[in-house]
């Protein structure tokens, strides 16, 4: 298995990390035999499985059940679990049961949204065995503060931020860092400086590697189209198509055929 040792040599050979979303234990199986380095159990599951508008609603209970699933399939690939909305920001104790319900439930490591204003407990988590990945940028759990899904850093002042945060989380112990919809300048500026890798998701080609969610690279959707996604394949039309045929197939009579009907 990958480890986060072996991600920062991957930088430092300047070759590039790819890490999936994945949410279920089917999808996984198929994960863990391609090349994709690691998979992230984002909360993102609660947009993508369980149809909420952003990913507020996720709770501990339902990144164990995700995570677990995963974990089953996924055996010697790096899994990384999503902290659910301000679960790092209750008191100590309570976020700690928090780590040990997801590291417990399979996750390798948890990924933690923010920056400077978490330092403090993402070094005591680090300090405590757990490895955490930083998430810096568009931080979907702060989509009301940072008034809807669009470009950060774009001024002068934002972009310092950021950079400062990233800095301040790599010192804190982070190992890797997301970054997500931010300026392709300022990703390669902090993928430059630091000395852990970065995972850009809509921050350009210059970070050390690339997240997607999976159902956005499978074009699960024909409504979701945003600028940064790639699409590898036609998920909606396929599977559509293939249920379309089953439901003709069984009016029409042609299913169960002869060599479909047990004897
Ligand atoms: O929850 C998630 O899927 C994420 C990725 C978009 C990086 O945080």
């Amino acid at each position: 298995m990958k480890s986060i040792q072996s991600f920062k040599k991957i930088k430092l050979k300047d070759s590039k990390l790819t890490m999936i979303t994945c949410y279920d234990y089917s999808f996984a199986k198929i994960i863990a035999d391609s090349n994709i380095d690691m998979v992230l159990v984002g909360d993102s599951a609660a947009m993508v499985m369980a149809g909420f508008k952003n990913t507020i609603p996720a709770t501990i209970e339902m990144m164990e059940y995700h995570i677990s699933s995963v974990a089953r399939a996924l055996k010697g690939k790096f899994l990384v679990g999503d902290m659910p909305f301000l679960e790092h920001r209750k008191n100590k104790k309570q976020t700690m049961n928090s780590i040990d319900i997801l590291m417990k439930a399979g996750a390798n490591a948890i990924k933690i949204e923010g920056g400077q204003n978490h330092t403090k407990i993402i070094k005591y988590i680090v300090d405590s065995g757990v490895p955490i990945m930083g998430h810096l940028g568009l931080t979907p759990q702060s989509v009301n503060a940072l008034g809807g899904w669009k470009l950060q850093g774009n001024s002068k002042i934002e972009a310092e931020k950021i950079y400062e945060d990233a800095l301040q989380l790599e010192r804190s112990g982070v190992f890797a860092i997301v970054l997500e919809m931010i300026p392709e300048k300022l990703a390669k500026k902090i993928t430059d400086d630091l000395q852990i890798p970065t995972i850009g998701i809509g921050a350009g080609a210059y970070t050390s590697g690339q997240v997607l969610v999976l159902q956005d690279l499978l074009g699960m959707s024909n409504k979701f189209n945003p600028s940064f996604v790639r699409k590898y394949f036609n998920g909606y039309d396929v599977i559509r198509k293939a249920l379309n045929s089953f439901d003709d197939d069984v009016k029409k009579g042609s299913f169960p055929g002869n060599e479909e009907i047990i004897k």
